[in-house]
């Protein structure tokens, strides 16, 4: 974000962030700084970090990929797994040791864990090295705080959630072809083994026209792809007065004309047929939904307060299939939530076997302090749980490459995003239904929508050539 953007993004919001700028647009303190920036967790906050680096280009830093020649390490931090913790304080380990070198290094940590009063305590008990700390809440004070910092720890983590800000539409963002567009914060589901409606506040959701605004220009800057970004997608709008809701919404995104949309996460219990409808209708809507089932035990599905039953999320499931022409969708399943015995497992998999997803992400449960599932008694031995994980991996990922076989010897649209990590004469990127492709092609075609022809078919990715 540079100087002239600031002062339009203060011109057309009146709010927070321009405030802060009042102090530091004019100081020179962090001309030519560099920072790195770790990010851990969902997409929301790989969406945060561009924020993060968009308020820290505005004041002077400069972005490093390398840590060890950063003046400034920020760690955007994931709470949803136990583990999470673990790699944190593993690579907190790591900075602290740099610091010992570098004494101005400054290390900030900010994201979910920041939100955790455990994460706060502990800090302030064993990680004193630690310079700054703000939560999801206030990432706007990060500036503030870089400027007012002193030589102590200075934690700065909003309980609550205040408004929702507009910064402007002036993230720097990680794609020129691909943008998150958010449409609102926090969750109010909290289902009972979740630690987001904690670490996020309640929902939020953004006023539609600053949507709007945000995908038009988007548009004007020659993106080609947007994600609607949210918890919680299809409870859009509930939580405010006179507001559209989703499927509303998703319509009006749809007569912007971008090229492609998305949209994550939707919750099963919002889907409702006039959303079914609209995806259908409009063919800049991708045919890809991600539709977390979590279980297929209607016992554990209660316990985990989701809302459905197998039998309802099956009908879901069905009703999509039969309207959106060839829709993939993909889900999230949790193994070993507290006392879920071999017959609630069957279940699970039992779904599995009748949806036959395009992939699943799959997790062990996993303590979360403070959550209501916390609390319940759990017999069920990790070794168990692992198993589970294992035949449940097994089961998707067969199905997985039955559904990419489908591609075999088919041309597809995708848009090219960027150079294959796997080999370097290959360009990536994603189908209509979201399956990756690796394309043996001209670097030239970065940014574009080509028809690839697909030539071989893997679990988790298809291979393709450009077709003359
Ligand atoms: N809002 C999204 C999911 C957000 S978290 C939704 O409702 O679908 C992403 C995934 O992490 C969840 O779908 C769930 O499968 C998993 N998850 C959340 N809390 C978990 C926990 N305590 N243990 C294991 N997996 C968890
Ligand atoms: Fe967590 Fe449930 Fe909200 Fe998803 S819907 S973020 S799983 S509480
Ligand atoms: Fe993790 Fe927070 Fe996302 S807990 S999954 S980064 S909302």
């Amino acid at each position: 974000m540079n100087l002239p953007n600031m002062l339009e993004a203060k011109k057309r919001t009146k709010n927070k962030v321009s405030y802060i700028y009042d102090n530091i647009i004019n100081n020179n303190t962090f001309k030519g700084l560099k920072y790195y920036i770790r990010t851990y967790g969902c997409q929301m906050n790989v969406h945060d970090s561009e924020e993060i680096k968009s308020l820290l280009e505005s004041i002077g830093y400069i972005e490093t990929n390398e840590m060890d020649d950063a003046d400034l390490i920020i760690l955007n931090t994931c709470a949803i797994r136990e583990n999470a913790h673990d790699k944190v304080f593993g690579f907190l380990g790591r900075c602290k040791h740099l610091k010992k070198e570098k004494e101005n290094l400054i290390i900030a940590l900010c994201g979910c864990m920041a939100q955790e009063e455990g994460v706060v305590n502990e800090i302030l008990k064993n990680h004193k090295y630690i310079d700054i700390v703000f939560g999801t809440h206030n990432i706007n004070e990060f500036p503030k705080m870089l400027l007012n910092k002193t030589k102590n720890l200075n934690i700065n983590v909003y309980s609550k959630e205040g408004e929702v800000i507009e910064i402007g539409n002036h993230y720097i963002r990680d794609s020129k072809y691909t943008a998150w567009v958010n449409i609102m914060y926090g969750c109010d589901k909290f289902c009972t083994y979740c630690i987001v409606p904690y670490t996020r506040g309640k929902q939020r959701s953004r006023k539609s026209k600053d949507i709007l605004d945000e995908v038009n220009e988007l548009i004007n800057l020659g993106y080609k792809e947007i994600t609607l970004l949210g918890q919680n997608v299809n409870a859009y709008g509930k939580d405010l007065e006179n507001e559209l809701d989703f499927s509303s919404l998703l319509e009006l995104v749809a007569k912007t004309n971008i090229e492609r949309i998305r949209f994550v996460t939707s919750h099963p219990w919002d889907f409702t047929d006039k959303m079914i409808d609209i995806i259908a209708k409009y063919d800049n809507i991708m045919p890809y939904i991600h539709l977390p089932l979590q279980s297929g035990s209607d016992r554990i599905l209660k316990l985990m307060g989701r809302r459905y039953t197998k039998d309802e999320y099956i009908e879901l499931y069905n009703k999509i299939k039969s309207k959106v022409k060839n829709v993939s969708i993909t889900t999230d399943i949790i193994v070993g939530f507290p006392n879920e015995t071999d017959e609630d497992f069957k279940e699970t998999l039992d779904v599995v076997n009748t949806c036959k997803f395009d992939g699943a992400f799959t997790f062990i449960y996993s303590k979360r302090e403070s959550t209501p599932a916390a609390l319940m008694e759990d017999k069920v031995s990790l070794e168990e749980k692992e198993s589970r994980l294992k035949t449940l991996n097994e089961l998707v990922n067969k199905y997985s490459l039955e559904n990419n076989k489908k591609y075999l010897n088919k041309t597809v649209k995708v848009l090219l995003l960027g150079i294959s990590e796997k080999d370097n004469n290959k360009l990536y990127g994603y189908t209509d239904t979201m399956k990756l492709v690796n394309v043996l092609c001209n670097k030239d075609l970065i940014g574009t929508i080509q028809d690839v022809y697909i030539t071989d078919t893997k679990s988790f990715s298809l291979d393709g050539i450009i077709k003359e």
